[in-house]
Parts: C-alpha cells; structure tokens; sequence
C-alpha cells in the first residue's frame, strides 16, 4: 500500500513537473490572467517555439502581435476613407478613426523599440517599462475610442459593423498585450 502511495505520489510529480515544463503551458499561464484568455493562447501559441518560457520575449511577442494586426487595421480604415459616396458625417467618423489608429501604430511601436531597451544590462528597467505600459495604454484608449466613434453614426449598415468588429479585436489583443506587460513589470 504505501509503495503505491509512493509511486503514485511519484507519478503525480513528475506528472506536474512535465505539465509545467513548456512553453505551451507557459503562455496558458500567463494568458490566464489577461481579460480574453483564449484569445491570448489562441494568438501566441503559435509562436511558442520563438517565446519558450523567457517573459521578455512572450511580451515582445504580444506587442509585436498588437502592432502588426494595428497596422492592418489602419490600412483597412484607410481603404474605407476613399469609398465614394460617404456622407460629409461618415467621412468625418472615418477621418477621426483614421487618425486615432494612427496614432496608436506611432504609439505601439515606439513602445516596441522602448521594451527591447528594457533586456540590455545598464539600462533602468522601471523606467522603460513604465514608458512601454504608459504608451500600449494610450493606445488602447485610441483603438478604443475609434470603435466608440462609430457607435451613434449613421454610417453605412456593413462598412459600419465591419470597422467596429476589426476595431473591437484589435483592441482585445492590445488589451492582453498590456496585461502581459503589466504582469512583466511587476515580476520584474
Ligand atoms: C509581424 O509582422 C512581421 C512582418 O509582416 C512578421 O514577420 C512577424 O512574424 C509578425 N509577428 C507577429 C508576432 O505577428
């Protein structure tokens, strides 16, 4: 009886050493305190071979991610802005929108070059990182806000929903990214 004990006691613990031990599992721990979970592993999983379990690089990862889908987000909204036939309100909504996702590219990416300061020896951490939270945070406020936009206009019915579904997973994934940096930050 109490060899079994052992050895099942022995088997759970190698069990949870393994368990523990990948990357895959890595990023499910982190994402399970993002506020879109399955989002988070759903995205960055697929990159688990670059993240393995170093923090630096699963947040250089989300930011990347965050970036890159912005950027296709703003090309997106800029190829709407040249739609003719707008009426004088839906080409203001779109030109604020424009504008807005714009700033959060500038934004994003300048938060980019600022985290990759953040792994050199001799650079202060804190000081970078809380530039990184500061920008990514404003620029979810961005994204935010362009989606708001279009709330209360009477944009064209498809163009309308199309630009709020893009506007609203874009900013699920720049949300997340901020919750892994904030978590970064914190561990550091
Ligand atoms: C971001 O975009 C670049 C250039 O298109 C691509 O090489 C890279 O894999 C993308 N990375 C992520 C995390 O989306």
């Amino acid at each position: 009886m109490a060899t079994k004990g052992s050895f099942c006691l022995l088997l759970s613990t190698l069990y949870i050493a393994c368990t523990v031990a990948t990357p895959t599992n890595f990023i499910k721990s982190s994402c399970s305190r993002t506020q879109y979970p399955a989002l988070c592993v759903e995205s960055l999983s697929v990159y688990a071979s670059i993240i393995q379990q170093d923090p630096h690089q699963l947040v250089q990862t989300a930011l990347t991610l965050s970036l890159n889908r912005t950027e296709s987000t703003k090309a997106f909204v800029t190829k709407c802005n040249k739609f003719r036939g707008l009426k004088p309100r839906e080409y203001a909504a779109l030109k604020d929108c424009a504008e807005e996702i714009s700033d959060s590219v500038d934004r994003l990416s300048r938060s980019l070059k600022e985290l990759k300061l953040c792994k050199l020896k001799g650079e202060d951490f804190n000081w970078h990182i809380s530039n990184v939270e500061t920008w990514v945070s404003s620029a979810l406020t961005d994204e935010s806000t362009c989606g708001d936009g279009f709330a209360g206009k009477p944009l064209n019915g498809k163009m309308k929903e199309s630009i709020r579904a893009r506007m609203t997973s874009v900013a699920q994934v720049t949300s997340n990214a901020l919750s892994l940096i904030n978590q970064y930050a914190a561990q550091h």
